[in-house]
């Protein structure tokens, strides 16, 4: 269906960037009660980049995209619409913005989009619409994260699981439709499972008025029921995208899921009989960057020349929400 239409959608090009320090698991052992043992067995996580100030969203934003440009053979002035996702702005009202003026992309409306760890994917979606709709040709779409400014450093279940970063991706108007299929999903009555929920404290406005002053609860994430959930639900919403694609499983080069947990992506694989070799993996560098992962472990794959032209490839993304999509796209034109 989606080929008859006259905008297709070309994924051009890819950047990424993490911050400088790093941050490895024997180190955790000092903060709270675990093990280096513990993190790897359990989640593939080996060390984690922390973005310290001066570095920022916007910064290593700013970085991933330029190379994305640069690699889709564009310039700034040529961006269309730049959709950060991002849990984590540097400002409540957005960072997309801050963004474009970095990069001094004049002509490109910018906004913030918010679905946690299925970020890009909610993302790429929505960039694809505005290019099939005719709307817009080329759109930076951005996945990036600072989850550490968020996290509870006493809190074991959560503080040695994330990281920072940033991945961003040109997407084109192109001839051939390379978006080949996709699936999004939702299911709110899951939101307690995973969140970062606003708490208020109160301030007088008046003797009779108080309004909560804003601040946020750390992380907080029941790991067992995200864990059951994204095995179950991963490999589903892979096969509906592939259905929609008129693909088999075997015709996938590549799976790149969403960085969670090294045994979340080996039993995804396992269920879907994706073999090892097509499945790209960087947790152990940088644990969970949320919206960052996807784009970043692209970006590494088609940097070490893993991913050529025309390879298909399958991607999911899963997290708070609860929200889990997945989509089909073959790489570059
Ligand atoms: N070090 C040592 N022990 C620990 C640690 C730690 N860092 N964390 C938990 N434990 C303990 C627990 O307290 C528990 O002890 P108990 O049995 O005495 O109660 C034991 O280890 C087992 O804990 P579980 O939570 O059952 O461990 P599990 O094997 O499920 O692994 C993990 C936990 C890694 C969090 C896993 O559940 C997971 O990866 N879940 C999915 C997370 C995810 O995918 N999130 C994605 C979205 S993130 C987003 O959207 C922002």
């Amino acid at each position: 269906m989606q080929n008859l239409l006259k905008n297709g959608i070309a994924i051009t090009g890819s950047g990424s960037a993490v911050p400088s320090t790093s941050l490895e698991n024997e180190v955790l052992t000092q903060l709270v009660e675990t093990s280096d043992e513990w993190i790897t067995t359990r989640t593939g996580i080996r060390q984690r980049q922390l973005a310290l100030p001066p570095e920022s969203l916007t910064i290593l934003a700013t970085d991933a995209s330029k190379q994305a440009i640069t690699a889709a053979g564009i310039t700034a002035a040529d961006i269309d619409l730049i959709l950060l996702a991002t849990s984590t702005p540097d400002d409540l009202f957005g960072s997309a913005c801050r963004i474009q003026a970095e990069l001094d992309a004049t002509k490109a409306v910018a906004f913030d989009l918010t679905a946690a760890c299925s970020g890009f994917l909610f993302g790429l979606v929505t960039a694809a619409q505005f290019i099939r709709t005719g709307v817009y040709q080329n759109v930076l779409l951005i996945g990036a994260d600072i989850l550490s400014r968020w996290v509870d450093w006493q809190d074991r279940r959560t503080c040695v699981l994330f990281g920072d970063g940033a991945g961003a991706v040109i997407l084109q108007a192109n001839n051939s439709d390379r978006l080949l299929g996709f699936s999004l999903k939702s299911d709110g009555t899951q939101n307690h499972h995973l969140n970062l929920a606003y708490e208020g404290t109160t301030q007088q406005v008046t003797p009779d008025i108080h309004v909560p002053r804003g601040t946020y609860h750390p992380i907080s994430m029941n790991g067992k029921e995200v864990y059951r959930f994204a095995v179950q639900k991963v490999p589903e919403v892979i096969d509906k995208a592939l259905f929609e694609a008129h693909l088999t499983v075997d015709r996938i080069d590549w799976l790149i899921l969403h960085q969670a947990n090294q045994r979340i992506i080996n039993a995804v694989a396992d269920r879907l009989n994706i073999p090892d070799h097509k499945v790209i993996s960087n947790v152990a560098h940088y644990g969970n960057t949320s919206a960052a992962s996807i784009p970043l472990a692209l970006d590494e794959a088609v940097r070490q020349g893993k991913i050529k032209p025309n390879d298909i490839i399958a991607t999911s993304g899963f997290g708070a929400g609860l929200s889990w999509g997945a989509a089909i796209f073959q790489w570059a034109r």
